[in-house]
């Protein structure tokens, strides 16, 4: 590792004062050659909560998350007790396996229960490589944190779901964060999903405490927490 990477741990707690809580610890790359992929965003954190605090529905389940970067999410999930946890990223961000690699090494505890695989929504080689190997028995949530970050990507995100859920003909759910970065970016979203016969729900931040954690990193940023599913499974 070179001292280009930090680390920071993270703790997530209930707020009743039994003392239940975890932390996870990530590492970040400010090497400006990397990908801004290798930076926790905002919209991490808030994911990661939301997994802690509704953690009964995640334990012993299976977990796709893709666009994973510094995988906080997918680490709470699986220090929660998911069963197994794919965490997976764009193949060109060459930076990310030996991040992620080092990331297992500080959090060994939960190494045995994540796969790590490359995973490019442009390149249905690498989508239907991770369909063949876990599909359908091996993923029953897939997440995702601040994926639906270029409005240009929104569609095909849409469409590695929508491929996804066929794959599945049980209720497959997507669990993600977004950052609202400009007044259309939910507006957006609604419309393609409509069009792609999908149902998007918001879950509103103080049902599960999201707006109340790690203020130093969410501070300023307008994050909304939201799933997708099959219209017609619901
Ligand atoms: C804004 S970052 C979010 C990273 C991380 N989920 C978080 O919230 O901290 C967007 C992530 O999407 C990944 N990404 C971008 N284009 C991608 C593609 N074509 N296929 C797969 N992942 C991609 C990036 O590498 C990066 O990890």
């Amino acid at each position: 590792m070179t001292n280009m990477h930090t680390s920071r741990q993270l703790t997530f707690a209930d707020d009743n004062n039994d003392k239940t809580s975890i932390s996870v610890t990530i590492l970040e790359t400010f090497d400006t050659s990397a990908s801004y992929g290798l930076y926790l965003w905002p919209c991490s954190p808030i994911l990661a909560q939301y997994i802690w605090y509704n953690r009964n529905d995640f334990i012993g389940k299976n977990i796709l998350e893709i666009g994973a970067g510094t995988s906080l999410p997918g680490l709470v999930a699986a220090k929660i007790g998911a069963q197994n946890v794919i965490l997976c990223d764009n193949p060109k961000i060459d930076k990310w396996l030996p991040l992620i690699r080092e990331t297992m090494k500080l959090n060994m505890m939960i190494a045995d229960r994540i796969c790590i695989e490359f995973l490019d929504w442009y390149d249905e080689e690498s989508i239907d490589g991770v369909i063949k190997k876990y599909f359908p028995s091996d993923v029953d949530i897939i997440i995702g944190s601040d994926i639906f970050f270029d409005k240009k990507d929104f569609e095909t995100i849409l469409a590695l779901l929508d491929k996804l859920f066929t794959y599945k003909n049980s209720s497959l759910k997507f669990i993600g964060t977004i950052e609202r970065r400009s007044r259309s970016t939910i507006l957006k979203l609604n419309h393609l999903i409509y069009a792609w016969n999908m149902t998007l729900d918001i879950v509103p931040l103080n049902s599960f405490n999201g707006d109340a954690i790690h203020p130093n990193i969410i501070a300023g940023h307008d994050i909304v927490l939201f799933s997708i599913v099959k219209t017609t499974q619901k």
